[in-house]
């Protein structure tokens, strides 16, 4: 491969990114024993986080998902921590104080030898995974952006070669899990884009919308509430996502859905059992809103359309109010209660792009919701 057709530039050490793994915070819902087993397990497991000797390099170019200064401004800080629960088998179900087996239980998982990153864009999230599954021996990338797939590969090969690590890469382009036909792998993350628009050609609009095309891909019965919710909610893509990575996890694998909290926390289970997968939360937290403009607007549009109401807030206030007894991302409540909490202090796109519109730097936030998908079959 050239770096002829890369236009480079800059390059960005996430090494700070990946540390936060080890700085979770305790769902408080957690039964003090189970605490222990958390704590013991966040030790054992992650000693000081081993600094590494040199910068961990993120080469992004005009066609990468912009890597954003602050830490918790990433949908990959998210997607670090939630890697990083999952490799302690340390998260909670939908009833965890009644039964504690469900924690720290290493025999549940078995190891964790394959990922596939759908949408890696700039292969940060690949390399996460690799920090936090140990056994991994075969790592997929995959982008319907072949621009974005280029540059990924490259920041995973100079991970790899770095570490002498012997982690097979695969890198495939391609719409959903449809590169990996002849694969199986254990976990699948996704953080794929929400608002559709036909026009994603153009570099980081592949990251914010996605193709329309993914509607023809999936059948639905627009007369059940569920399938209504999928489409008015926006949630077409991680439903087609999750109806195609079937063929690719092996039995027990899960896919780690990332999803903006902005719809009712209801609808995601939903559409999840609805897919065929056993739902579970990871994590739920608060994120800054980024590309505000575009995204308002994808969002106000589909409110227009759908006659629904997204979840935004104003990020001054709300990360204020969380401040009180949590720090950032606030992962201390289950998403339906940080959600029913926030409830009051909820805008709605059309809201939030007036006001936006009326004072640019005027910032705004979305709940983030970490889930995790079991297959079951
Ligand atoms: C929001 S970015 C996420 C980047 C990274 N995975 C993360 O979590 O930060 C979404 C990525 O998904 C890719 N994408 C959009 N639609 C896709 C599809 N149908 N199949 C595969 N990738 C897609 C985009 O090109 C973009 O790189």
């Amino acid at each position: 491969m050239t770096q002829r057709n890369i236009h480079k530039e800059k390059e960005t050490d996430i090494r700070e990114l990946l540390k936060v793994g080890i700085k979770r915070e305790l769902p408080n819902k957690t039964a003090e024993k189970d605490r222990q087993v958390f704590l013991k397990a966040g030790e054992t497991l992650n000693p000081d986080w081993p600094e590494p000797a040199g910068p961990i390099l993120i080469t992004e170019t005009d066609d990468t998902y912009p890597i954003q200064p602050n830490v918790w401004d990433n949908w990959v800080a998210f997607a670090y921590m939630a890697f990083d629960l999952l490799a302690n088998e340390i998260y909670w179900k939908d009833s965890p104080e009644d039964d504690p087996s469900t924690f720290g239980d290493a025999s549940q998982k078995g190891k964790i030898e394959s990922f596939a990153a759908i949408g890696t864009s700039n292969g940060a999230d690949a390399i996460g995974a690799l920090q936090a599954f140990h056994d991994l021996e075969q790592i997929v990338i995959t982008d319907i952006s072949s621009k974005a797939l280029r540059v990924a590969k490259q920041n995973l090969r100079r991970y790899l070669d770095a570490r002498e690590s012997d982690c097979e890469m695969i890198a495939r382009h391609g719409n959903l899990c449809s590169g990996l036909k002849d694969l199986k792998v254990d976990v699948v993350y996704e953080n794929l884009p929400n608002i559709p628009n036909g026009n994603t050609d153009q570099g980081y609009r592949a990251a914010t919308f996605h193709n329309k095309s993914l509607a023809r891909k999936v059948k639905l019965d627009e007369s059940k509430a569920v399938d209504r919710d999928i489409v008015k909610y926006l949630l077409l893509s991680h439903y087609a996502l999750l109806l195609d990575a079937k063929q690719v996890l092996n039995d027990g694998g899960s896919v780690i859905c990332a999803i903006g909290g902005r719809v009712p926390y209801g609808a995601i289970s939903e559409m999840i059992k609805k897919a065929g997968y056993e739902f579970e939360e990871l994590f739920s937290g608060f994120k800054l809103q980024t590309e505000t403009e575009e995204v308002l607007q994808g969002y106000a549009a589909a409110e227009q359309k759908y006659g629904v109401k997204f979840d935004f807030y104003d990020f001054k206030q709300v990360s204020g109010l969380l401040a009180i007894d949590m720090e950032p991302p606030y992962t201390k409540l289950p998403g339906d209660e940080l959600k029913k909490m926030l409830g009051p202090l909820a805008i709605s796109a059309e809201y939030a792009l007036r006001l936006y519109r009326k004072n640019p730097s005027r910032k705004f936030g979305h709940v983030v919701h970490m889930v995790r998908a079991v297959k079951r079959d």
